[in-house]
């Protein structure tokens, strides 16, 4: 996720050649897929802005699926243009979230994507569909399970690939992560859905593991160094790091494939971009690793 949603958030411009190498770098650490960008109102988002360009311009490694957020069909054409594999669009369980974030309502998001999904569909691109503040919004508080799985199954039935489920503010615990997966699993299979943890309150990790062990979620997304939040959830902190969940999954569930070393070589090149400290707690023993 670093590119994208560890990236939106900066303030200051980052030049289009720091993000193209700091793909490519990433590229070469063993992750299966990396979100590259987002193709969305460069006046909601300035940072995203330049999304075209990079992948326009970064060098892909065979096997790696490179995506993107496209929310609605200008979103959508941008993306076929750029040669994305993978389109993201995303909606929210809470609808003042969704006011501000995409300005629309739930229902009237979901319309938008019906021919966003049709086109991506024709382009035989797959799509993921987010659900945002599954468990919290930063405007409306805690958010019930059930009207989180209403959304994950309205995208669905729109024709979505997969589902991410996010925790946009970092807020949910280990026993809300299980109250929610109790209730989608009887509906939604686990391989069709993601985890998209944010790391604010520092259960990420936990709540990853949680949905591993017991549920046998096996698709988390995660941003390398802890970079990155949402310009529309104020106060979140990034993903989960990325180097922090493979440790874990290296060191409690077997090979994840991501090269650590290269994941460091890869954030020593975007780092004097970035405004705060990485927060990934693998970063303070750099030297062990
Ligand atoms: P709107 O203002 O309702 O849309 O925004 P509009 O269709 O009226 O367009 C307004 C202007 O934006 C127009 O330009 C359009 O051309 C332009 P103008 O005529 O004023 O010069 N525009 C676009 N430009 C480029 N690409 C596009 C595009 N669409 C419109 N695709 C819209 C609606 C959805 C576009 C806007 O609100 C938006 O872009 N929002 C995105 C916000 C965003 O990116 N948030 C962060 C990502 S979501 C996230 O972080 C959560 C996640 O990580 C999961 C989690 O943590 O929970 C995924
Ligand atoms: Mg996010």
């Amino acid at each position: 996720m670093a590119p994208r949603d560890g990236l939106q958030s900066q303030h200051s411009l980052i030049p289009t050649e720091a993000k193209v190498s700091f793909i490519e770098a990433l590229s070469e650490s063993g992750l299966s897929e990396i979100e590259a960008g987002a193709f969305v109102s460069p006046k909601a988002v300035p940072a995203m802005a330049d999304s075209l360009l990079v992948f326009q311009k970064m060098k892909r490694k065979k096997g790696v699926v490179y995506s993107a957020l496209a929310p609605n069909e200008k979103g959508l054409d941008l993306a076929v243009l750029a040669g994305v594999n993978k389109i993201a669009v995303f909606t929210a369980a809470s609808e003042t979230f969704n006011q501000k974030n995409i300005n629309a309502t739930t229902k009237e998001s979901l319309k938008r994507f019906l021919p966003v999904v049709s086109k991506a569909k024709i382009a035989s691109l797959p799509i993921r569909g987010y659900v945002s503040t599954a468990f919290f919004c930063p405007y409306e508080g805690r958010i019930s399970p059930e009207a989180a799985l209403r959304v994950c199954l309205e995208l669905l039935d729109l024709g979505v690939d997969e589902i991410s489920i996010g925790d946009t503010i970092g807020r949910a615990c280990p026993d809300d992560v299980r109250r929610l997966l109790d209730l989608c699993l009887k509906k939604i299979p686990a391989d069709k859905m993601a985890l998209h943890f944010h790391d604010t309150y520092g259960m990420a990790v936990a709540n990853a593991l949680a949905a591993w062990d017991e549920y046998k979620i096996a698709r988390f997304d995660a941003s390398s160094g802890g970079i990155g939040g949402c310009p529309y959830a104020p106060g979140a902190s990034g993903n989960v790091a990325l180097e922090d969940l493979a440790f874990a999954f290296e060191s409690c569930a077997g090979k994840t494939g991501v090269d650590l070393k290269k994941i460091n070589k890869a954030l020593d090149g975007i780092a004097p971009y970035i405004e705060k400290p990485f927060s990934s707690r693998l970063q303070t023993l750099r030297s062990a690793l």
